[in-house]
């Protein structure tokens, strides 16, 4: 028979099945403002979201990882664009990104790597990008990135490089959809979570709570099975996962034990 790990963890779990149950009542309120509150309130008090990161999937079967993506719990699908000059590797484009839209359901997380992304922004739109992730470090008009994302429909997201502060993120987090702080160097999959990253997640997780916007805190680089509850613990709401997922023997099963990580 199954049980709860810890008494802690029964505690949390019949806690967490009654707020269920107030969300499911509250859930018929159709303001779709209120709708979206809630969709944040779940994430904050439930389990991970969670977005395989494509670029560690085998480009020779991209049809079939997206069906194990289609059939798995992941919440999203996050896309890496690279273009050689913001970081040191060349991914892939638009097109590759339209192709997988027709055989993919989850929403698109598109992870821009790219210098002066509003010159894309519409062509992503196109391809069938839901959310739009552009960096800091690459738009010294950022507020007009996000502007300019939020009116072409998709939902704008910042990300940061590991040497950039959490307080350069100050005067943005009220008008975004997530943060997406990488816990690796960007370019390329595969790399070790730098530790240091569990103490910006706090840091942001001050600052979210404390200013109590909706935004989500989403960790890309290096998660893994045996980091994910930490990282989860210092605040996060989404886990990006390349290699974690896309290499392990049974993919499915990977993205199931990742959502059943909660804080
Ligand atoms: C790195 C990318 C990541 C990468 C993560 O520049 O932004 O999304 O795919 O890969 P893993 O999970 O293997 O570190
Ligand atoms: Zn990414």
């Amino acid at each position: 028979m199954w049980q709860p790990s810890s008494p802690r963890r029964a505690i949390f779990l019949l806690s967490c099945a009654e707020i269920e149950f107030e969300i499911l009542r509250l859930g018929e309120n159709s303001n779709p403002k209120f709708q979206s509150y809630l969709s944040i309130f779940k994430y904050n008090i439930s389990m991970a979201v969670v977005a395989p990161s494509l670029l560690a999937a085998n480009f020779l079967n991209l049809e079939q990882e997206c069906k194990m993506v289609n059939e798995s719990e992941a919440d999203w699908l996050h896309l890496d664009v690279m273009d050689g000059r913001f970081v040191p590797n060349i991914s892939f484009g638009p097109m590759v990104v339209e192709f997988v839209r027709k055989t993919t359901k989850k929403p698109f997380d598109v992870h821009l790597m790219i210098l002066e992304p509003g010159n894309f922004a519409e062509a992503f739109k196109n391809a069938g990008a839901d959310h739009l992730i552009v960096h800091i470090e690459a738009c010294p008009n950022l507020h007009a990135n996000i502007a300019q994302i939020k009116s072409l429909g998709m939902k704008p997201a910042v990300s940061f490089n590991p040497h950039t502060q959490v307080s350069e993120l100050s005067d943005i987090i009220h008008e975004i959809h997530h943060i997406c702080l990488m816990s690796v160097d960007p370019g390329y999959g595969g790399q070790k979570f730098i530790p240091h990253s569990l103490e910006k997640i706090k840091q942001l997780r001050k600052m979210i709570d404390e200013r109590g916007v909706p935004c989500l805190i989403e960790i890309d680089g290096g998660v893994t099975l045996e980091n994910a509850a930490s990282i989860m613990e210092a605040g996060a709401d989404v886990l990006v996962a390349g290699s974690t997922v896309f290499r392990a023997k049974d993919p499915v099963n990977t993205i199931k034990q990742l959502k059943a990580i909660s804080r």
